[in-house]
């Protein structure tokens, strides 16, 4: 659906890799581009028309995000470089003043390296101990199995809504009731979901969310974080600098601004957050459960077609999203995205930087497609039909 809204589909690429990023549509260009061309200015800075327009923009994007996840108050979103930004943010600017040894964090072996190795690094120099909560026979996490690894000293629970490659969908407002009955934080990684299911989060009532614009039909380089106001309050600012504090006189006089401009030092990533505006108010033109049930049908389709060949091994044939993970029998997976490579399919191979799921699938690497809505069954079937001959891809892999 809205194929003709993306410039890049004149490049003739099948684009399955929208898991790591998205294409951009025209309206999401043409407002960075006019941020480049007609008001160019910093923001907050300045006292004429164009900067006040920029201000205007900026803070406009920012409601928007708001409206789009349902915050309760604008001062909850805090514009970062992306999920990574946003993460490192949580843990290293709230739960390192939060977390003391002995204390844990749970996790799980199918999360991403942004939402694992903050962790170690914060683990291992209070001393608090990282667990992993048991997935299911589909890799999935259940509350009954988080409640297995829970105890009186977990802290916080941080898991991805949706996965990088399993796709699962974790029910994370269920979560959060149990949690938050037992004083426990969850933060929820938002990389893979917020482009594709509706999202609230007070309906959710996680404590933080993060999520990137590049995988929304954004740009790069711009994310978000989402915490509730009194959370947010704590963190104490990664940068200190322009923009973030109200005044300085000398070493002890130092007072900074009120959320969220006290977490956003230095000139901010203008063009980013005006463009990731414009394009969570493109997706909303076109529905965000519109988006949901077209990938779930595409996925859906796929997972079919591709069941019907013997040597593809479908890593998770049970998944909520538009992910699909899968090996060729016997071809190394990266190999595979090479044959693709070759006939214009893009897909993503290897470990996704979910490093520590082989623990839990047996396998190291694997093919991933990653579905958005204007794919379509027709570039299913052309990989499909790519992907049925074995010989031919051990013939032209290299
Ligand atoms: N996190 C991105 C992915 O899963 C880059 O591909």
């Amino acid at each position: 659906m809205n194929r003709e809204d993306f410039p890049m589909m004149k490049s003739g690429y099948i684009y399955l890799d929208n898991g790591a990023t998205t294409w951009k549509p025209q309206v999401v260009i043409d407002k960075i581009n006019d941020y480049y061309t007609k008001f160019t200015a910093n923001a907050h800075r300045g006292d004429y028309d164009i900067s006040l327009k920029v201000d205007n923009e900026y803070e406009n994007a920012r409601d928007i995000v708001k409206e789009f996840i349902n915050a309760k108050t604008r001062q909850e979103i805090v514009f970062t470089s992306g999920t990574t930004d946003s993460l490192n943010l949580i843990v290293e600017g709230f739960f390192k003043d939060n977390i003391e040894a002995l204390d844990e964090i749970i996790i799980a072996e199918s999360e991403h390296a942004s939402n694992v190795l903050p962790w170690f690094r914060l683990a291992k120099s209070c001393g608090a101990v990282v667990k992993f909560c048991p997935l299911d026979e589909n890799h999935y996490v259940t509350l009954s199995n988080l409640k297995k690894v829970i105890t009186p000293r977990t802290k916080v629970i941080s898991l991805a809504m949706i996965t990088n490659v399993i796709g699962d969908l974790r029910p994370i407002k269920e979560i959060c009731e149990y949690a938050h009955q037992h004083n426990i934080f969850v933060v929820v990684d938002g990389a893979q979901s917020v482009a594709h299911i509706k999202t609230d989060v007070q309906d959710l009532d996680c404590d933080f969310l993060a999520f990137s614009g590049h995988k929304m039909c954004g740009p790069t380089g711009i994310g978000v974080l989402y915490g509730k106001y009194e959370l947010l309050d704590d963190i104490e600012p990664k940068n200190l600098g322009g923009g973030m504090n109200e005044s300085f006189d000398n070493i002890d006089e130092v007072y900074l601004k009120p959320l969220p401009t006290r977490l956003e030092a230095g000139t901010p990533n203008i063009a980013g957050a005006i463009g990731l505006g414009a394009a969570i108010e493109y997706l909303q033109t076109i529905g965000m459960d519109k988006i949901t049930a077209y990938e779930q049908e595409l996925r859906r389709y796929l997972i079919r077609k591709l069941e019907e060949i013997p040597h593809i091994k479908i890593i998770n044939i049970e998944s909520d999203s538009g992910i699909v993970a899968f090996n060729v029998d016997g071809i190394f997976a990266q190999d595979v995205a090479v044959y693709l490579n070759k006939y214009k399919v893009c897909v993503r191979a290897g470990n996704h930087c979910a490093k520590i799921l082989k623990n839990e699938v047996g396998v190291k690497n694997s093919v991933r497609v990653s579905i958005y809505f204007y794919n379509t069954t027709q570039e299913l079937d052309k990989l499909v039909e790519l992907l049925k001959d074995k010989n031919k891809i051990l013939n032209e892999m290299l």
